[in-house]
């Protein structure tokens, strides 16, 4: 069975000051994970005669990405993080703060909840669907390189896991989460590159 592997971007500069959203480079710890990622690509895909790279336009996972080499890279808007609109690059601590109503709605329905001029889990599950679809026509393995919130909702279609325990999913930095599907259901396993 074909594998997918699923991993976010190496921690990037917001990552580290707990901004959420924006389009920031990697930090210095992120640049490691980009080195190591690319090793694993190399040898997971030594055998493979094709294979693509798909990440999403945001610098993060598009830097992430530029070690591997041999493989199409593919960018994806649909790959992009969600939307935090009004809340685009603050911390979780200032929207609390500055903007307690949105906080509390956010916390009591994190699935539906869409932030102002921004999208919710739901709208990023609909527009995943194109991804998906072309995921699931692939007959060769699949990097997808791509942000938290999005492949929360990846992860959630290929596991079998239902909608509202989607935005509580844990992807944690600098893992691989690999899929494979085969006649007998899905697999997985995570490699865990750094601590
Ligand atoms: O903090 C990293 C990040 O990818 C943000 O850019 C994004 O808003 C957030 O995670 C999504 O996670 P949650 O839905 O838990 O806020």
């Amino acid at each position: 069975p074909r594998p997918i592997l699923l991993t976010r971007h190496g921690e990037s500069r917001d990552n580290v000051r707990g901004r959420i959203g924006g389009d920031s480079v990697l930090s210095d710890t992120g640049e490691i994970y980009m080195k190591k990622l690319a090793n694993f690509v190399e040898k997971r895909l030594k055998n493979e005669r094709t294979a693509s790279i798909w990440t999403s336009t945001l610098q993060r996972t598009i830097l992430t990405a530029s070690p591997i080499v041999g493989f199409p890279k593919i960018q994806w808007r649909a790959l992009d993080e969600i939307n935090a609109g009004v809340c685009d690059g603050m911390t979780y601590e200032e929207i609390k703060k500055n903007m307690p109503e949105e906080y509390e709605s956010r916390k009591k329905d994190k699935l539906r909840y869409r932030y102002p001029r921004g999208e919710s889990y739901l709208d990023v599950i609909q527009r995943l669907e194109p991804v998906i679809i072309e995921l699931e026509r692939q007959r060769a393995p699949v990097v997808v390189i791509s942000h938290q919130a999005v492949l929360r909702a990846l992860y959630a279609y290929f596991a079998d896991r239902p909608l509202k325990e989607i935005p509580h999913i844990e992807v944690p930095l600098h893992t691989i989460i690999e899929i494979k599907m085969g006649v007998t259901g899905v697999q997985e396993k995570r490699y865990k590159l750094m601590d």
